[in-house]
């Protein structure tokens, strides 16, 4: 998806609101992981300097349209300051008399932080007159919030009728890789799905398993669907009411001339906490599946070198346990040789990205999706509010 981006002279002199997504983790007064908030970087150095005096609009949390100071963005200033290198004045509002002010008296170069957009009822109703209101202080709108961009509301949507819009550098980053692998994948396409459930990701494996060459499932998910090619799969996860979707999913990719590849093998225990291990082909009744075995690690491996595109979503264990993260490195490892040969390679967010970032791949795959849902919407091939509007082709 390629989506209308600025030149300096768009920013250049103009207040500039910035929607960015720093629902970040906080426990004990600190974020506990700033990926979001330094995924903005670019964009930010971008406007700053073009000569735009930039506002940062986020929301943090799910305060359901009332004030909580628990999720008060002003906890984040000192943080963001850090982050960016740049002086941050907070507002305690994202709309009214305060906001012109501090927009008016805001030296360019320095950041304006608005507070949490969510404190308001009418964010997320995506009401257009709260619209208007939010927009009155500028004159210029950036969406960079790629991981909120599934979501419908004022900030990531409403207010893109009311100023002349843009993207920043990660919704267009975003929107060109994820682009890639969704709508136009370079041949061979391999695709990876894995994690617990196959609920979770029922609508990106039916939007695109037709598109690919090759599927791979492993993970929790992969046992639904070996049970419905009646594998033993002991007390593996299952979701009974999923084999009619495994079977068709199975069957559609196959019709459409793609390979879909399970598990041959599995590193088998009595649950996730276990401390002994063992492989086996065929998951024994009184153990669990919790990752996918020698075998398949050679299968998968050769699948995924043999790529020109990949997407992986989900991880092939409970890699938090060591005892069953070989399979999840293993794939780590072929995704990054892969796209040292040239592949486009672009994993997932949320548990994913965690596995990528922990195994020390970050720099070895083309693209790390900062969204969890939106990524997944995305892929699903469902509409989304904080990027459709923006869309050039
Ligand atoms: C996220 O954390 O996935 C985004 O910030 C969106 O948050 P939401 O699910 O509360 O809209």
């Amino acid at each position: 998806m390629k989506l209308k981006t600025f030149a300096p002279a768009d920013v250049a002199g103009k207040k500039t609101l910035l929607r960015v997504d720093f629902n970040v983790p906080f426990r004990d007064g600190k974020v506990q992981d700033d990926l979001r908030i330094r995924a903005h970087a670019p964009t930010i150095e971008r406007l700053l300097g073009a000569g735009a005096h930039v506002a940062l609009v986020s929301h943090f949390g799910r305060p359901d349209g009332h004030v909580v100071p628990e999720m008060s963005l002003g906890q984040l200033v000192g943080d963001v300051e850090r982050v960016y290198g740049k002086k941050v004045h907070f507002v305690d509002d994202c709309v009214g008399d305060k906001v012109t002010d501090a927009m008016n008296s805001l030296p360019q170069g320095d950041l304006l932080l608005l507070e949490n957009s969510r404190f308001h009822p009418e964010e997320q109703k995506n009401d257009p007159d709260f619209a208007k209101l939010m927009a009155r202080p500028f004159e210029v709108f950036v969406m960079d919030a790629f991981s909120a961009a599934h979501r419908a509301d004022v900030t990531t949507n409403g207010i893109m009728s009311v100023l002349p819009s843009f993207a920043g550098n990660l919704l267009v980053k975003e929107g060109e890789m994820l682009g890639i692998v969704c709508e136009k994948p370079h041949i061979p396409y391999v695709l990876i799905f894995g994690g617990a459930k196959v609920s979770d990701k029922i609508g990106v494996v039916k939007f695109l398993s037709d598109l690919a060459n090759t599927v791979l499932i492993g993970g929790g998910m992969a046992y639904t669907f070996l049970k419905t090619d009646r594998r033993a799969i002991g007390k593996s996860l299952r979701e009974e009411d999923r084999y009619v979707f495994a079977r068709d999913i199975m069957d559609s990719a196959r019709t459409a001339g793609a390979k879909v590849y399970l598990p041959l093998d599995s590193v088998v225990a009595d649950g996730p906490n276990a401390t002994t291990s063992s492989v086996s082909d065929d998951v024994p009744d009184d153990k669990m599946g919790l990752d996918i075995g020698p075998k398949t690690i050679e299968l998968f491996t050769k699948s995924i070198l043999s790529a020109k595109s990949i997407l992986w979503n989900g991880p092939m264990g409970v890699f938090e346990n060591p005892m069953f993260a070989e399979g999840t490195k293993a794939l780590c490892e072929a995704v990054a040789k892969a796209t040292s040969w040239g592949a486009i390679s672009v994993i997932g967010g949320g548990d994913t990205a965690s596995a990528v970032r922990k195994f020390g791949f970050a720099d070895k795959v083309s693209w790390i999706s900062t969204g969890g849902g939106a990524t997944l919407e995305y892929c699903s091939g469902k509409p989304m509010p904080g990027m459709d509007p923006l869309r050039i082709d």
